[in-house]
């Protein structure tokens, strides 16, 4: 029978011939090889019988070649492991040349691997991030699915690019060369493929907004694409977002609803994925080692997990905090890049991280934000000059979820469309849906790769998703 090897390391497996397929990490003294499959970070030993092997299979067992082994599951007389396979049969199912395979047993570079990331994951650190990637996918999905909530696929090619989320990409089936135009010499989108100006979506809101008002709770969970040149290390161009809408929900029951959701999938990797944490909670402390005191964590990785699903996330108002940044000593001192002096000043990452950081040192929940730094469908509140919105910061991170209780009312919402030159032919289904059974209704957007980061360790977007796509960075 063919096991896997979290199966043989894991489970009950009365010692018995077993088969197994994997590929070679290191193969040591022409006898022990460590081999992986992807199922679990640990490897297996198997010891081959060296002297009745044929030397030209020996000669191919080389670090990234696919084997397939037959043997006997016995206890290790090694230090190590607790069983190991003693080889009876080897296949090489494919080969890997030693002297070109970019992945040798030794520390690579993440820039390195970022070149060759078709072949990042048959590295523990990365293959133990995309496992923990996909637990906290599924995770998500059975969040929302125990809580009532249904899927929803929102589309990904958008006609509407009234959210201003973001700069778009534009989709397009006409001749780049030689487009046809107007009368005014503009290019005629009207014999575009969809007839109209289409791009790639910077969120699912609005349509997940028609949805909650009819199914009540509802969450998307796909791609998303924002064309700005940022090249940091939290920024894609194409990235997944998770978001949730509810009906008859206020921002209050939003951020209690982002806080347990948050808590919730953090906790579910805490249990299933102990092994991967362990080893890029180690990874990170080697890491650290190397940094001068001052730059080291306090808490390990696996710490500064516990601490978030233990404790509450601190709720503060715009307005708190604009006092806290205005009298904290960095922005006395003018350490701050952008001094802040009044309130109604958009904050930068290095007030947010100052926030988080260095005065509540937890996860923080910022709320009633001026009405003029948010976007259009934010819920004015009755002082005229706030609204209902919210963003969740996180200590290493800066933002991870943006959100807010939505404009309900027809009039409030056509008005602050007026005044943005948001056309309302552009929406008139949005605003639909203050015409027919309005309601207070809220959601949220986060960012998954960044939850990814926190959960993980790893300090660059880049590292936490297949295939990164950034601005000149579109290879695999
Ligand atoms: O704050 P944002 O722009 O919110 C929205 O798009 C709302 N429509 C969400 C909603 O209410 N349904 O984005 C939400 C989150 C951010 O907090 C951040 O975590 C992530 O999406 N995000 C990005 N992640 C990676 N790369 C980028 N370029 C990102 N832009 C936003």
């Amino acid at each position: 029978m063919t096991y896997s090897i979290a199966q043989l390391l894991t489970q009950d497996i009365t010692l018995q011939p077993i088969e197994i397929k994997g590929w070679v990490r290191t193969f040591r003294a022409n006898r022990f090889i460590a081999l992986n499959d992807g199922s679990t970070i640990n490897n297996i030993q198997c010891v081959v019988d060296f002297e009745n092997t044929d030397e030209s299979i020996l000669k191919r067992i080389t670090t990234g070649a696919a084997v397939h082994i037959k043997g006997d599951l016995v206890e290790s007389q090694g230090k190590g492991q607790k069983i190991e396979i003693q080889v009876t049969s080897i296949e090489i199912l494919g080969d890997s040349d030693p002297d070109t395979y970019p992945i040798q047993p030794k520390k690579h570079t993440f820039e390195f691997l970022r070149e060759n990331a078709h072949l990042r994951t048959r590295t523990n650190t990365f293959s133990a991030v995309m496992r923990l990637r996909s637990s906290l996918s599924f995770a998500i999905h059975k969040y929302f699915n125990e809580n009532g909530f249904y899927y929803m696929h929102t589309p990904i090619i958008t006609g509407s690019d009234a959210e201003g989320a973001g700069e778009m990409f534009k989709v397009s089936a006409l001749d780049a060369k030689n487009p046809p135009l107007n009368d005014e010499g503009n290019i005629d989108y009207k014999q575009d493929f969809f007839g109209k100006e289409t791009n790639l979506t910077v969120s699912g809101q609005l349509e997940a907004e028609t949805y909650a008002m009819s199914l009540g709770k509802v969450y998307t969970f796909g791609p998303t694409f924002r064309a700005e040149n940022s090249n940091t290390s939290r920024h894609l161009a194409e990235f997944w977002m998770i978001e949730p809408e509810v009906a008859f929900m206020d921002l209050d029951g939003n951020m209690d609803l982002a806080e347990d959701f948050m808590k919730s999938v953090l906790g579910y990797v805490l249990e299933h994925n102990k092994e991967d944490l362990e080893f890029l909670d180690k990874r990170l402390q080697d890491v650290e080692k190397k940094l001068p005191q001052a730059q080291r964590s306090e808490m390990s990785l696996i710490e500064k997990i516990k601490f978030v699903v233990d404790n509450n996330f601190k709720r503060v108002s715009y307005t708190e905090a604009i006092d806290i940044l205005k009298n904290c000593k960095p922005n006395k001192k003018k350490k701050f890049k952008y001094i802040i002096e009044e309130w109604g000043a958009d904050l930068q990452s290095e007030h947010e991280r100052f926030l988080v950081e260095k005065h509540f040192k937890c996860p923080v929940i910022l709320f009633d934000y001026p009405a003029n730094i948010k976007a259009f469908y934010m819920r004015l509140n009755e002082d005229g000059k706030t609204v209902r919105a919210m963003d969740i910061l996180f200590p290493g991170i800066g933002e991870m979820v943006g959100g807010s209780q939505r404009e309900e009312r027809l009039d409030v919402l056509k008005e602050k469309m007026k005044a943005l030159d948001i056309p309302e032919e552009e929406l008139w289904w949005y605003l639909d849906l203050r015409k027919y059974g309005t309601a207070v209704h809220s959601g949220f957007g986060l960012g998954f790769e960044r939850l990814v980061m926190f959960a993980t360790g790893m300090g660059n977007i880049r590292d936490v998703i297949p295939y990164p796509r950034t601005p000149q960075n579109a290879e695999f």
